[in-house]
Order: structure tokens, then sequence, then C-alpha cells
């Protein structure tokens, strides 16, 4: 089964990389990304701050990815990645959120990486309606992950049962 989904603190997966729904500038904020730099010690936030930046304040534009080492985590690797702000749909948003779960995909192959955790990225703060990003998300996996599979396995990680039954729900009704 190349992906499933767990409820589960996604700081406590020991998995090759997990993802973290960062903020372009890469330095922390709460949610998610509060916790992994919380979790990895603070030579996270040194290593997110030695990336260069591509804008003023910006290290990571919305549906990018960087990567750096887990630190303090069990996971091996963080890949950052910045979800869209949902402002109603009309702006890009699904494809915003797409390029987020194939560009994590893509540059866990790149490492020769096996296993990743995503969290529900745009679903907290950032405002995206859970059954829309789900069902975005799985659709991108799918299509990223394809027949080979490549022996990647995929961990969808919700921080509620609620979350979850959202994302297995879209999961089993992705054909
Ligand atoms: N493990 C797994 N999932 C978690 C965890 C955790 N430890 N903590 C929170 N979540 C879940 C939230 O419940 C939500 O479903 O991650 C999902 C994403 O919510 P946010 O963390 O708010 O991320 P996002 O909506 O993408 O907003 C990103 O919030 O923290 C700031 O710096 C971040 O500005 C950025 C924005």
């Amino acid at each position: 089964m190349p992906m499933k989904t767990v409820t589960a603190d996604i700081t406590e997966l020991r998995v090759d990389a997990i993802v973290n729904a960062a903020n372009p500038s890469l330095l922390g904020g709460g949610g998610v990304d509060g916790a992994i730099h919380r979790a990895a010690g603070p030579a996270l936030l040194a290593a997110c701050r030695a990336l260069p930046e591509s804008a003023p304040g910006v290290r990571c534009p919305t549906g990018e990815v960087r990567i750096t080492p887990g630190f303090a985590l069990p996971a091996r690797y963080v890949i950052h990645t910045v979800g869209p702000v949902w402002h109603g749909g009309g702006h890009d948003e699904a494809l915003l959120l797409e390029r987020c779960y194939r560009h994590s995909l893509q540059r866990l192959r790149e490492h020769g990486l096996r296993t990743i955790a995503f969290p529900a990225i745009s679903c907290g703060v950032y405002g995206y309606p859970p059954a829309q990003a789900a069902t975005v998300a799985i659709a991108a996996l799918r299509d990223e992950l394809g027949d080979d599979l490549g022996g990647i396995e995929v961990t969808l990680c919700c921080f509620s049962d609620a979350m979850r039954e959202v994302f297995q729900h879209a999961l089993d009704h992705s054909g």
C-alpha cells in the first residue's frame, strides 16, 4: 500500500522525510511549522536561515520546496514547502497546492529517499477547505507516484481523526 493516512504528530514519525507546511521566510511559525522547529531544535532554524533568499524575506516561494536535515527529529530530512493561502479558490490555490505535493515527491526521489509523511498542507492557518485540499493532494500524489511506485511510501499524517477521515475518504474515492 504505497499511500496511507494516520492520525499522529508528524514530528514523531521515523521516516526518511517529513514535509513542513512553512511560510515563505522559512523562519518558523505556529502549527506544524512550530512543532517541527521545536522538535528539530535550533539547528533547523539555523539551516533554514542559511538558505538563500529569492526575494526579500522569501526563501521558499509558494508551491516550491527546500530540503534540510531533520537534526533532532526522528526523520532524516525535512522538506519545507509553502502552501497557498485560501482566497476562495479563484487564485490558483489548487495548482499551487498540487505543486507542493509534486515537488516534495520529486525532491524525495532526487535524494534517493523512500518514505515521506505529509501534514494537511494549507488546511490550518491558511484556511484551505480540507475536503478540497485532500482531493488535490491525493490526485497529485497518485499522478506523481505513477505505476512504478518506485517503492515510495507516502503517509498522510493528520493531527485529528476528523481530518484523517477527510483524507481517507478522498483516498478511498480517488479512482
Ligand atoms: N503533526 C501533524 N499535523 C499537524 C501538527 C503536527 N504536530 N500540528 C499541526 N498540524 C496540522 C494542523 O492541524 C493542520 O491540519 O497541520 C495542518 C496544517 O496547518 P498549519 O500548521 O496551520 O499550516 P498551514 O495551514 O499550511 O499554514 C501555514 O502557518 O504555522 C504557520 O509558518 C506557518 O505561516 C505558515 C502557516
